[in-house]
């Protein structure tokens, strides 16, 4: 840990932080001197925690108490709270005539509530001034994308919910905003990369002309949670290469 970061003497939740953007989250936030609890429902949070010599709990952050556990937890392990991160999420969405009750449930519940809610518990125990909340939306919840209904309606949500929070928490001195991923490598994406459609829908229209990693959505993310933010309230940083901005029409066949 080095001896002052962004984050020294700081406290932070991330969500999802078994793999993917979330595990590079916390790395980033631990390199940068934050004590850091790593929630996640799958087995591997336990080890990524212990390797980032932080705090893990294994835990369905979609059932109802959840929030009140992650936040008591943190609490009870580090005597505070500066930073949220909601970045626990689901994928896989299905176009809305294909989508059972059970798959909305499983979509609004997950990528929504358990987001509402969680934050809903750490509000009131977020440092003031000081205090961060940022959460991890999608592209695909700023623009339309056709076959992704129930998976972006509930990360437009979050999107929404930064904007109105910020304008409630800002006063108080804390600061609430998000990122936008476009297509970042994880297993998440895994399935759909090697895909010749995928790569010809989203990958050639996107101006860089590749995937992103986990770490340059963390690095956005540590930015929003840091100092460094302390004028931004509000925003919903797309980190996707350019899509949202001037997404490339297809390529001319042959
Ligand atoms: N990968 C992308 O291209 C992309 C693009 C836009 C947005 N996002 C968003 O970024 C976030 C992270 O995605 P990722 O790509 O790293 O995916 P991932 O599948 O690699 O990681 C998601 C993590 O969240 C955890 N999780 C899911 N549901 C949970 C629950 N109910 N309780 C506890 N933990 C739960 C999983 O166990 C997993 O460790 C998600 O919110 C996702 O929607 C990803």
């Amino acid at each position: 840990m080095p001896e002052q970061g962004r984050f020294t003497g700081r406290a932070a939740i991330v969500t999802g932080a078994a793999r993917g953007i979330g595990a590079a989250t916390a790395a980033r936030l631990a390199a940068e001197g934050a004590q850091v609890l790593l929630a996640d429902q799958a087995p591997e949070v336990m080890a990524q925690a212990e390797a980032l010599g932080g705090v893990g709990l294994r835990i369905d952050l979609a059932a109802r108490g959840a929030g009140e556990v992650v936040v008591d937890t943190a609490l009870d392990a580090f005597g505070r709270l500066d930073i949220l991160v909601n970045n626990a999420g689901i994928g896989g969405s299905k176009p809305l005539l294909e989508s059972d009750d059970d798959l909305i449930d499983r979509f609004i519940d997950t990528n929504l509530k358990a987001v509402l809610r969680l934050t809903r518990a750490a509000i009131p125990h977020l440092a003031r001034p000081g205090g961060r909340i940022v959460s991890v939306s999608s592209t695909f919840g700023i623009a339309g994308y056709p076959g992704t209904t129930a998976y972006a309606v509930a990360k437009a949500g979050i999107a929404q919910m930064t904007r109105q929070l910020a304008g409630e928490l800002a006063p108080e001195g804390i600061l609430v905003n998000a990122v936008a991923p476009g297509v970042i490598e994880t297993a998440m994406t895994k399935g759909h990369l090697g895909n010749d459609y995928y790569r010809r829908a989203v990958l050639e229209p996107t101006p860089l002309r590749r995937a992103g990693t986990p770490e340059e959505v963390a690095a956005v993310i540590a930015f929003l949670a840091s100092a460094d933010a302390a004028y931004v309230a509000g925003q919903v940083i797309a980190v996707d290469g350019g899509w949202l901005a001037a997404r490339h029409p297809p390529r001319e066949a042959g």
